[in-house]
């Protein structure tokens, strides 16, 4: 129905779970995808697997890391059409046990770094977008954001993930609005239950390394439980799932949709 052929996807996270998912999708449509993660070894894995296109190690809410990653893309890859703002992680715990630094630290992966990443691309959309024009051709570029239903409906615990995700949907539909004349589509997408390591049953073993700090993540199982109870089909995504709501809005599918959210949740709204 479509091809990628040509297109050039840069895929933050894209190490495990969801992100992985988006960039083998990418690629299996024709992208060239430049793939970055915090962490090297899952990050040459998804590269191995996909066995062409680039890979970025690095951490994106470094300040410096956003302006090299869009550089090293443009130049390895030779261009820029499609940006998957996917990498995060949550950092839960009631209000009262939420630390400065925690909240910061969940705006700065869900929307400060986003943020950066799409003013570094902004230079080379709205240029290449005017000599296109002035050629007489148009192409359509996308940017897809991924929020959560903790975002866009409020979950306990989450104060500091539910407002970072919150704010990528005011990015989103701002960035829609001041691109729409560049021809860049501008989406988001809002996962419910995926099940990747962020949703995982809370143990000993629910941690994450996240620069060199141990972070506890998981669901307790009684919640997850009651959750997928709740859920109109009745259990948890899958990462190859999600892809596809975000696959559909990287492809010409989505020419003439920008600046919406949505939700990937198997119906479930909290
Ligand atoms: N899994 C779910 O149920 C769920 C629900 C709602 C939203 N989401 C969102 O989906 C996205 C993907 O999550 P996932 O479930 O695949 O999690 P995951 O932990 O499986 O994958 C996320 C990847 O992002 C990378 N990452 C984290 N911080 C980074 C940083 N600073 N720089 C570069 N890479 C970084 C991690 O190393 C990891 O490989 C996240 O934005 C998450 O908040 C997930």
């Amino acid at each position: 129905m479509f091809s990628l052929e040509t297109k050039v996807a840069l895929v933050t996270g894209a190490g495990r779970g969801i992100g992985r998912s988006i960039a083998m999708q990418l690629a299996a449509a024709g992208a060239a995808v430049m793939l970055n993660d915090l962490d090297p070894s899952p990050l040459e894995e998804t590269r191995d697997a996909i066995g062409r296109g680039g890979a970025f190690a690095g951490d994106i809410t470094d300040p410096a890391l956003p302006g090299k990653l869009v550089e090293r893309t443009i130049q390895e890859l030779g261009g820029l059409d499609i940006i998957v703002n996917n990498a995060g992680y949550t950092w839960d715990s009631v209000i009262q046990k939420t630390t400065d630094e925690q909240f910061q630290a969940m705006l700065d992966i869900h929307v400060v770094a986003p943020f950066r990443i799409l003013r570094a691309a902004a230079g080379y959309f709205r240029d290449t977008a005017k000599r296109e024009a002035a050629s007489g051709i148009r192409v359509q570029r996308k940017v897809v954001n991924i929020t959560s239903i903790s975002g866009t409906d409020g979950s306990p615990g989450q104060a500091g993930y539910g407002s970072g995700k919150a704010a990528v949907v005011g990015l989103t539909r701002t960035m829609a609005k001041e691109w729409g004349r560049y021809n860049v589509n501008v989406n988001a997408v809002g996962f419910g239950l995926i099940g990747t390591r962020l949703i995982q049953p809370l143990s000993e073993t629910s941690k994450i390394d996240v620069r060199g700090r141990e972070i506890k993540v998981g669901v307790q199982q009684a919640v997850l439980d009651k959750v997928v109870a709740m859920s109109p089909l009745g259990r948890v995504g899958t990462p190859e799932e999600a892809a596809g709501a975000v696959i559909f809005f990287c492809s010409p599918l989505s020419d003439f949709v920008t600046g919406e959210v949505l939700m990937c949740t198997g119906g479930m709204r909290f």
